[in-house]
């Protein structure tokens, strides 16, 4: 039985960046009527249910109980105090006219003092943080901030996505592999931890769904994933899936589909944004680049398909170019191979906008969560592999990259929630099925 959506949800944001006020500001801009949720699946997207001759292909919003963007309310942290109109004018991703019409909304929501360390993105240099030193009292403070703002805002329900920079590469070690020895580290201020675990802790901690838009560990340790299930918790991860991933997740599936090799599969991205200044640094990138080259090597099996993939080379770049700002170029040239070994090209060219692809899906998140939540589901929430670049998953499972099958996962789930039947999309005439 799902509980409903009654009362307002509150969508905290640690990182109130590019991101985060695009998300925000768009949210706002779309509740008074300026402008579509073009590419939030929730709010545009349908789902068939039933047998094709039923005819039923109702809004994915009006199939499911989510929270109305009307009942949405904002708030994070972010280690510059700037308000989230000051934020979105900076990250220059949405036009001044349209932050003009939505200014008081916007400069009425203030960024919390962050939890940062400098050790874990090392370009950035912000004065808007915790003074607490110690990473068991920051945890507390964090959840001392998540309490008095569902207070203030008078919210019925929280989620939390983490829209903060890339940090450092970690690797899972002994400090998180068990709840006990995680706050133990943090007592003990463990170099392992870094802010973005901390925040997930304290969501985790206080029953607050949290979602990973980065590709830092952060709730992908085992031992947040007990405390998930501990607490009938919701967790998701990890990196928002856009530009080029997303390009990348949909052509790998078409081309193995019909069975056409690749011998080779270069990627190189040009980004002027913060965050493309933060992955810059080479511990920053290897944290992106290990989340980016999975992808491949998961939907192609070369292994299962020797003949077609075992000569792929895969080559992901990401270079830091300050006059395109926002607007990534991802460059992709594909060799490909067809009857008899023949060669041949595909280059993609895509012209995007980061922070335009990456918002509709804080949306999306944030309200799936809260509908995970109220249909009482806990743990890692697989079925939203579709939003993220490089999937978290239960142990000893792999992650599923292929974007048609993460969809047909996610609508089968909200059949699920809603008791209707489950779609294989086995059609066939002759056994009068669907
Ligand atoms: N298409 C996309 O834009 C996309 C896709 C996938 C993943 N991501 C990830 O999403 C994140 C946000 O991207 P962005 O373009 O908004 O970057 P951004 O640099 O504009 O925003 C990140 C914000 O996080 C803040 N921050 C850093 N550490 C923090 C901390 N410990 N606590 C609170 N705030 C902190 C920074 O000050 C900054 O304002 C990045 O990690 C990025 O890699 C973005």
């Amino acid at each position: 039985m799902v509980k409903q959506a009654n009362g307002k949800l509150g969508v905290l944001l640690p990182g109130m960046g590019a991101v985060a006020t695009t998300f925000i500001a768009g949210v706002l801009a779309i509740r008074k009527g300026l402008a579509e949720p073009i590419g939030s699946v929730t709010q545009l997207g349908t789902i068939r249910l039933g047998k094709r001759t039923e005819k039923r292909n109702p809004r994915i919003k009006d199939f499911v109980d989510l929270a109305s963007l009307n009942d949405m309310v904002f708030g994070g942290w972010d280690i510059f105090p700037e308000n989230m109109y000051e934020a979105a004018m900076n990250a220059e991703v949405l036009d001044a006219r349209l932050l003009e019409q939505i200014r008081p909304e916007l400069e009425a929501i203030q960024p919390m003092e962050a939890v940062f360390h400098k050790d874990y993105v090392k370009k950035l240099d912000g004065k808007h943080i915790k003074p607490q030193t110690n990473k068991m009292e920051l945890a507390e403070a964090l959840m001392e901030d998540i309490r008095r703002f569902k207070a203030e805002n008078n919210c019925d329900r929280l989620v939390m996505i983490w829209c903060g920079s890339t940090e450092t590469y970690i690797e899972t070690k002994p400090v998180h592999q068990t709840i006990e020895a995680l706050e133990e580290g943090l007592r003990n201020n463990d170099q392992d931890i870094p802010p973005s675990m901390i925040y997930a802790y304290a969501s985790i901690k206080m029953g607050v769904p949290y979602a990973n838009g980065s590709p830092n560990l952060s709730c992908d340790v085992p031992a947040l994933v007990e405390l998930a299930k501990q607490n009938q918790g919701i967790i998701a991860g990890k990196d928002f899936k856009t530009g080029q991933t997303l390009m990348k997740t949909i052509v790998a599936p078409g081309l193995k589909a019909r069975a056409l090799g690749i011998t080779g599969w270069f990627s190189t991205n040009i980004l002027g944004n913060r965050d493309g200044e933060v992955l810059d640094d080479p511990d920053n990138f290897k944290t992106k680049e290990v989340s980016k080259l999975s992808v491949l090597e998961q939907i192609l099996e070369p292994e299962r398909h020797p003949e077609l993939y075992k000569d792929l080379y895969h080559k992901v770049r990401i270079n830091y170019y300050p006059p395109r700002g926002d607007n990534k170029e991802g460059w992709d040239n594909i060799d490909i191979q067809g009857w008899l070994g023949y060669n041949m090209q595909i280059k993609i060219d895509f012209l995007c906008r980061d922070s335009i692809l990456a918002a509709p899906i804080v949306l999306d998140l944030a309200l799936l969560m809260d509908l995970a939540a109220r249909s009482n589901m806990s743990g890692i929430q697989e079925w939203l592999s579709f939003y993220f670049k490089s999937p978290q998953v239960g142990e000893g499972l792999y992650p599923q990259h292929d974007i048609f099958k993460q969809e047909a996962k996610l609508l089968n789930t909200l059949r699920h929630i809603q008791g209707e039947d489950l779609i294989t999309h086995l059609g066939l005439d002759y056994y009068d099925e669907e």
